[in-house]
């Protein structure tokens, strides 16, 4: 089978891209890098001839409220109208869990956007809706940086590891499109002020996390149930700690 993977460079990109090929699919890992570009349509109608699934794994490059808009719309836009041409029979893109509850940041805007427009595309569909990939909480912690201090909500948190993103991808690739969105999550909950101390105390980075119930994420007010799954989501395998003991960091 043909699978396309647009954003197949990137963190769950390229894991999913070597899951797939070691299951001897011809595999396209498309993004800019390679030539394809869903923005200026580059390579696309190329890429996407003869391919049965595409997996939408691109990520705008700005967080910035009008780019992502601007960004997921186009490229949603731009690739869905050249799945139509080439007859693609299955279209996967990744979301967030908790994506309509955060709808005070442009970016969970921009994805609502994005998952919108998949609906209405009339091409069957799985939106698969991730929870935070542990790789990303270094972000999180960033954003709640005020001088030495990281300024974060209690609210839970369950982070999944990018292994078992990808895996999740790759399955949901080689099935039947769902036609409706399924939830991904990791297997245990922290408190996302309690995680992001512990990672932070693991690098040896010396920032002391504050607990504040009104500390925003990335601009979106939480209470406990905003960024935890409660869709019956499929569970991945990885702990933190295991994958604290296996990821290289900074
Ligand atoms: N971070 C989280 O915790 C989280 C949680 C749930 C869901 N998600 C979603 O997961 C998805 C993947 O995230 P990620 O962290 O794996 O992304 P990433 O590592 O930042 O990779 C982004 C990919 O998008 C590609 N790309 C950028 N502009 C493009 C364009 N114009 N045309 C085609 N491809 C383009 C990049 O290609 P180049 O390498 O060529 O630039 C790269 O392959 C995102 O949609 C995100 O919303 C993230």
């Amino acid at each position: 089978m043909k699978i396309v993977v647009i954003g197949g460079t990137g963190l769950i990109g390229s894991k999913t891209v070597d899951r797939l090929r070691k299951q001897d699919h011809e595999v396209v890992a498309a993004s800019p890098n390679t030539g394809v570009n869903t923005i200026t349509g580059e390579g696309l109608s190329e890429a996407l001839a003869g391919a049965e699934v595409v997996i939408d794994l691109a990520n705008s490059p700005s967080f910035a409220d009008r780019e992502a808009m601007e960004f997921f719309e186009t490229s949603g836009r731009n690739l869905l109208a050249a799945e139509k041409v080439a007859g693609v029979k299955h279209h996967i893109a990744l979301s967030v869990v908790g994506t309509d509850r955060l709808q005070e940041n442009g970016y969970f805007r921009a994805k609502l956007a994005q998952e919108r427009l998949i609906k209405e595309s009339g091409i069957p569909y799985t939106i698969v809706r991730s929870t935070q990939f542990m790789e990303f909480l270094n972000g999180i912690a960033q954003a709640g940086t005020v001088g030495h201090a990281v300024h974060l909500s209690q609210a839970y948190v369950q982070p999944i590891a990018s292994d078992d993103v990808a895996d999740a991808i790759a399955d949901v690739a080689l099935g039947a499109p769902a036609n409706a969105t399924i939830e991904i999550s990791g297997p245990e909950r922290f408190r996302l002020s309690e995680l992001v101390a512990r990672y932070l105390k693991s690098t040896g980075d010396s920032r002391r996390v504050e607990v504040d119930p009104e500390a925003r994420y990335f601009g979106a007010r939480l209470d406990d149930g905003s960024l935890v799954s409660d869709n019956a989501p499929r569970l991945g395998r990885i702990t933190f700690e295991q994958w604290l003991t296996n990821t290289p960091r900074k």
